[in-house]
């Protein structure tokens, strides 16, 4: 399973939730893979702390050598990290991809994250797309590279309009270039289940027929202690109500993969 982690407005818990869920994934035994897709890094300081920083093996290397005329070219797996987490492994970001998008996109190089994540299809059981805030050459080669697609949604009502755009994009990116593109849902986040102005907002979304996804996640400061010590929540406060929340996401999520390859096994029987 390949899933992106997608919202082109800021802050909005892309990164929190990526490796969250991928945490989680890794402490069940299947090995998982983040790829930091962000210039900002932030995934990458989660999941390995300031030590990610250093990494010479990162994703602005890998984009990089495509573009570059080097006789000796690293495979994809050289890009991948281990984090002290088991079963949870990295793809680190670094500052340098900034500057190197341009000439990316210039050589066409859109494909070449699908196709390096397809030769890592047997070594990983998930892996999970954090992208920057922006719709530029990294969130489309992970929109291109993906099968899920999950939106954070921070009840705001200024990104639910936004919400409708970005819905527009994946169409267009799943009509265009990756028909196993699929939203899998809305993530609410920081959701105040008790102000009434949230909860207006998302029973609206539902009401307008959008798929919102019926684990929420509530706001909470143990996040930022979280990402302070590099911990995900599993590890870091496992008895939490944030903890808990996202179990719950995860299993949703799980629950809706295993029902829709049961659908298409029965339609293929
Ligand atoms: N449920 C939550 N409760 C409290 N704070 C949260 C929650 N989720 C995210 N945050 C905080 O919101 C900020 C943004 O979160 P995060 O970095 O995950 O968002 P993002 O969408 O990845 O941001 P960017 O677009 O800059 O990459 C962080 O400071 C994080 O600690
Ligand atoms: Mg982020």
């Amino acid at each position: 399973m390949r899933r992106v982690v997608f919202n082109q407005k800021g802050g909005v818990g892309k990164s929190t939730i990526a490796c969250n869920l991928a945490a989680i994934s890794a402490a069940r035994g299947r090995r998982t893979l983040v790829i930091d897709l962000d210039p900002q890094g932030n995934s990458t300081r989660y999941l390995l702390g300031v030590a990610g920083a250093d990494l010479k093996l990162n994703l602005a290397e890998f984009f990089g050598q495509l573009v570059s005329f080097g006789l000796y070219q690293k495979e994809v797996e050289a890009f991948v990290h281990a984090t002290p987490f088991p079963n949870l492994f990295v793809m680190p970001s670094h500052p340098e991809l900034e500057n190197i998008s341009a000439k990316l996109e210039s050589r066409y190089k859109i494909y070449k994250l699908r196709d390096a994540l397809g030769r890592l299809e047997g070594t990983f059981d998930e892996i999970i797309l954090d992208t920057p805030p922006a719709m530029n050459f990294y969130t489309r080669s992970a929109l291109i590279a993906a099968e899920g697609c999950l939106i954070p949604f921070d009840c705001d009502d200024f990104s639910r309009r936004a919400l409708y755009t970005l819905l527009d994009t994946v169409r267009e990116i799943r009509e265009d270039h990756n028909r196993s593109l699929f939203v899998e849902g809305i993530v609410v986040n920081q959701f105040q289940a008790r102000a009434s102005l949230p909860v207006k907002l998302v029973q609206e979304l539902r009401d307008e027929g959008l798929p919102v996804l019926a684990s929420h996640l509530s706001p909470s400061v143990k996040i930022r202690e979280s990402h302070e010590v590099s911990r995900p929540m599993i590890h870091y406060a496992p008895g939490h109500k944030l903890a808990h929340e996202f179990v719950a996401l995860h299993d949703e999520l799980l629950a809706m993969v295993r029902r829709a390859a049961e659908e298409q096994e029965s339609s293929v029987a």
